[in-house]
């Protein structure tokens, strides 16, 4: 049986579906502006099998929640996996640089996953990352000022604040040197383009040379943390360990090898997201700067309408359905959240922005059921603290050039390259 009601191609992965004629202008590796398309394909084809990836690519609000919530039968064991095969280099690379990193929670299932989530959720409380509050504060204060007192009156709010805050807090969290951020931004880019992005054999090298680095680096952190202790999240692991919680060495190193990307890549694109979006619109700008209060709602709406991931990835694991359409055992899935985020029915004027929306946080940018993002208040926080510093000290900067702004190309982040900027004497 068909995936998809129409046409004709076959699907070269063997799923024995037919693939759609035009995939309703979806690019699966595009992300400067993926809405209309999402918009086509909510309206035309819910559920398209996209032969190109191999994945069912599902649109719809209602089909994807009911995905992620049931984890029975679709599993995430797939949400870490290389879109593209790592190629015969890369993989002598990282297996003689004894790359062993697996997912730390999201690609794993329970009972692992119950189990290891439960050990790290004690240990990542918000007494632990609101203790860092202060310290963010100041850590934005300090880089805003910076970017002000360049007499060219010109700045790029990536790189001036958005790329630094959030790997500083999470390296600081984790108890890794903080002098160390290009080096941990330079693994994870490697990360996001070994897993998501569309690399030729030879593209891969240099980025799995990183890798290697980037999890030797997880390793060590767990071996400091065994000798010397200390007042982090790391040291907290394996003082649980020693206590008695069931996790290991290597999943405590895997952990960390998640926390260092998740905790930092997604929330620099929300920071930078949110600035983007919210200097564009002036007259929602002007409200946030005469009523910072205002400031959280706006930042769950900036979620919904330019999440930081806006495709996220499950496996079915027995034969099933999602929205009318069979999936067979095996088929591979991806969730656009970011056209769900959009959905008319669900978000009334949703391909808007809105800072007042009510129904602002039911977005699924976080996911949704037993993986739902266990970073979500730290990276709301983070931004909180940016936009309040950002509309105090430099509340007329204006965006330039927004049209022109570059996209990462890759599967799943929704990543500005730059947020240009200036500003009045
Ligand atoms: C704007 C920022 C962020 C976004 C958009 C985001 C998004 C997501 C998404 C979509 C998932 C997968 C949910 C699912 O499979 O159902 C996830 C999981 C996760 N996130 Fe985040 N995240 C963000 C920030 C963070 C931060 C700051 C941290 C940690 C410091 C973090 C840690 C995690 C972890 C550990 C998981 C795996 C949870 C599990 O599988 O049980 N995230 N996140």
């Amino acid at each position: 049986m068909s995936p998809s009601t129409e046409t004709a191609a076959r699907c070269p992965f063997g799923h024995g579906a037919e693939a759609p004629a035009g995939h309703h202008g979806y690019e699966p590796f595009q992300m400067k502006d993926p809405f209309p398309a999402y918009a086509e394909l909510r309206a035309e084809q819910p559920v398209m099998f996209d032969e190109r990836i191999g994945y069912y690519v599902v649109s719809r609000y209602d089909d994807i929640k009911a995905v992620f919530e049931d984890w029975e039968t679709f599993s995430s064991e797939n949400a870490q996996a290389p879109v593209r095969e790592r190629g015969p280099a890369a993989k002598k690379i990282m297996e003689e640089g004894g790359f062993t990193a697996y997912s730390g929670l999201s690609a794993r299932r329970p009972p692992e996953h119950t189990r290891i989530r439960s050990v790290v959720q004690k240990a990542f409380t918000p007494r632990r990352y609101k203790a860092l509050e202060p310290f963010i504060r100041q850590n934005v204060v300090d880089l805003v000022e910076q970017m002000l007192a360049r007499p060219e009156r010109t700045g790029d709010l990536v790189k001036d604040l958005a790329y630094d805050v959030p790997t500083i807090t999470i390296l600081t969290l984790i108890g890794a040197d903080v002098s160390q951020v290009d080096q941990f931004k330079r693994w994870s880019d490697s990360r996001a383009a070994m897993t998501w992005g569309d690399l030729s054999d030879d593209e891969q090298v240099p980025h799995a040379h990183n890798l290697v680095e980037y999890w030797q680096e997880c390793l060590r952190l767990v071996r400091v943390a065994h000798e010397e202790g200390g007042d982090n999240l790391t040291a907290d692991l394996v003082r649980a360990q020693n206590e008695g919680a069931e996790i290991s060495d290597h999943e405590i190193a895997s952990v960390l090898y998640s926390l260092l990307f998740a905790g930092h890549e997604t929330t620099t694109t929300l920071i930078a997201n949110s600035l983007r979006v919210l200097l564009a619109r002036p007259e929602q700008w002007a409200m946030l700067v005469e009523e910072p209060k205002k400031i959280p709602g706006a930042i769950d709406e900036v979620l919904r309408y330019a999440g930081s991931i806006v495709g996220w990835r499950r496996k079915a694991l027995k034969d099933t359905e999602v929205g009318g359409v069979k999936i067979e055992e095996g088929g591979q899935l991806l969730l656009l959240m970011g056209s769900a985020n959009r959905e008319e029915g669900k978000f009334e004027n949703g391909e808007d922005i809105d800072i007042s929306r009510p129904n602002a946080r039911e977005h699924l940018s976080f996911g949704f059921g037993i993986h739902y993002c266990l970073g979500n208040m730290l990276a709301k926080l983070q931004a909180k603290i940016a936009l309040e510093e950002v509309a105090r000290l430099a509340p007329n900067l204006k965006l330039q050039d927004p049209e022109n702004i570059a996209f990462r190309e890759n599967l799943s982040f929704r990543v500005p390259e730059t947020v240009p900027v200036s500003w009045e004497a």
